[in-house]
C-alpha cells in the first residue's frame, strides 16, 4: 500500500540565506485600498513561509520583521505563540526573554530571574510567563545572532507583539492575501505556568483568538483561502485537542528523532512511525520536518526533487528571488 502521507502537505525549513544581505525590493504590498479586491494566495509554487518574519534581516517575531517579510513577497508569516502572566497571547519563540530582548538592562526586573523545568531540562532566565503584557511592552527586541545585522535592535517596531497584532499585520497587507502560520508553543509549559480565570486552557485561547478574527474552514476551502492559516505544534495532543475546536488545518512539527515530545514523552522516531502517523492523519493535514542546511541548492532539492508544498525561510526575499529566477528559466 502507498504511504498514507503521499497526499499530505510537506513543509520544510530552510535556514539558508541564499548568500549575502537581501537587496532592496519594490514593495509587494501597497495598493488595494478603496475596495479593490486583494490578489488571492498563490498556489502555483510552494508557499514561501517567513520564519518568525524576515528574521534574517530584523529582530524575530516583531512587527518590523513581519512587515518586511510581506514586502518581500512571503505567502505566509510564521509565529510562535505563547502567553503572558496575565493571560495575553503574544508572539515569542523562547520560554525566556534573555536571548532576543534587552531584559537584562532593566534593573526593575532583575529579581524575576529563576530556574524552571522546560521540556525535560532545567532552564534559567527571565521567563516570559512571569511578565504581564504591559511589562513586556517596555522591552526592546534584538537579533538572536551576533553575525546578523544589529542595526535594527531596539527599534520602535522591534517590540514584542500580541497574537492579535500579528493577525492585524497579515490582514493589513493591502494588495494580496497573506496567510498566517502560528505555532502552539510549549503548550505543556504554558498550561502549567499561566492560569486563565475562566478555567480555559492555552489551546482554547489560541483557537478562540483565530475564530474571533474569522479564521476557519478546511484546507483550500473558499473560507480558508480568504484567510489562510495553518496551526502547527510539536505536541501531538495539542493538535488533537485543537482539532476538536476548529476545522482549520493542523501541521505536526517533527523534531530530531531522538528528542522526546513535551506532552506524550514519545521520541520523534515513534511520532513518525507508520502507526502513529496513521492515527495523526485524522487530525492534521501535514508534517513539518526540520531542515537546516544551505542556500539555493537546498531550495532546488526540496522544490524540484522532493516537491514540497512550502518552505520556511529566515530570508523570504531570497526564496522569492530563487522562485522568480527558476520560473523564468522554465518559461525561457
Ligand atoms: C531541576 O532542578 C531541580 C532542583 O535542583 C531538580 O530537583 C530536578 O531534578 C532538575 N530537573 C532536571 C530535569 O534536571
Amino acid at each position: 500500500m502507498a504511504s498514507p502521507w503521499v497526499a499530505m502537505v510537506v513543509l520544510v525549513w530552510c535556514a539558508a540565506s541564499g548568500g549575502g544581505v537581501a537587496a532592496a525590493r519594490p514593495l509587494v504590498g501597497g495598493g488595494g485600498a478603496g475596495g479593490t479586491p486583494k490578489a488571492p494566495l498563490q498556489t502555483s509554487r510552494p508557499f514561501n513561509i517567513a520564519h518568525r518574519g524576515s528574521n534574517g534581516e530584523l529582530p524575530e517575531e516583531t512587527a518590523a520583521a513581519y512587515m518586511r517579510a510581506i514586502d518581500e513577497g512571503a505567502d505566509f508569516i510564521e509565529a510562535d505563540v505563547t502567553a503572558t502572566k496575565d493571560g495575553h497571547l503574544v508572539c515569542f519563540h523562547d520560554t525566556t526573554l534573555d536571548a532576543t530582548t534587552d531584559v537584562a538592562d532593566h534593573p526593575e526586573f532583575a529579581s524575576r530571574r529563576r530556574t524552571l523545568e522546560v521540556q525535560w531540562t532545567n532552564v534559567t532566565g527571565f521567563f516570559i510567563t512571569d511578565f504581564t503584557l504591559a511589562e513586556l511592552k517596555t522591552l526592546r527586541s534584538k537579533q538572536r545572532y551576533a553575525f546578523r545585522d544589529r542595526s535594527y535592535n531596539g527599534g520602535e517596531s522591534s517590540r514584542i507583539i500580541t497574537f492579535d497584532e500579528f493577525i492585524d499585520i497579515a490582514a493589513g497587507a493591502a494588495s494580496r492575501v497573506v496567510g498566517i502560520y502560528p505555532e502552539i508553543k510549549n503548550p505543556v509549559f504554558v498550561n502549567r505556568q499561566v492560569r486563565w480565570r475562566d478555567g480555559k486552557k492555552f489551546e482554547d485561547k489560541f483557537v478562540a483568538a483565530l475564530k474571533r478574527r474569522g479564521y476557519g474552514g478546511r484546507y483550500m476551502s473558499p473560507a480558508w483561502a480568504a484567510r489562510p492559516v495553518f496551526i502547527q505544534s510539536f505536541a501531538p495532543t495539542s493538535l488533537v485537542y485543537a482539532a476538536g475546536l476548529t476545522d482549520s488545518p493542523m501541521v505536526l512539527l517533527v523534531d530530531d528523532t531522538t528528542v522526546r515530545t513535551e506532552d506524550t514523552s514519545q521520541s520523534y522516531d515513534e511520532v513518525t512511525s507508520d502507526e502513529h502517523l496513521d492515527y495523526m492523519r485524522e487530525y492534521v493535514v501535514g508534517v513539518g520536518p526540520w531542515k537546516d542546511t544551505d542556500p539555493y541548492a537546498e531550495y532546488d532539492y526540496w522544490i524540484n526533487d522532493v516537491g514540497v508544498d512550502g518552505l520556511f525561510t529566515d530570508f523570504p526575499a531570497s526564496l522569492r528571488r530563487y522562485q522568480e529566477w527558476t520560473t523564468a528559466r522554465r518559461k525561457g
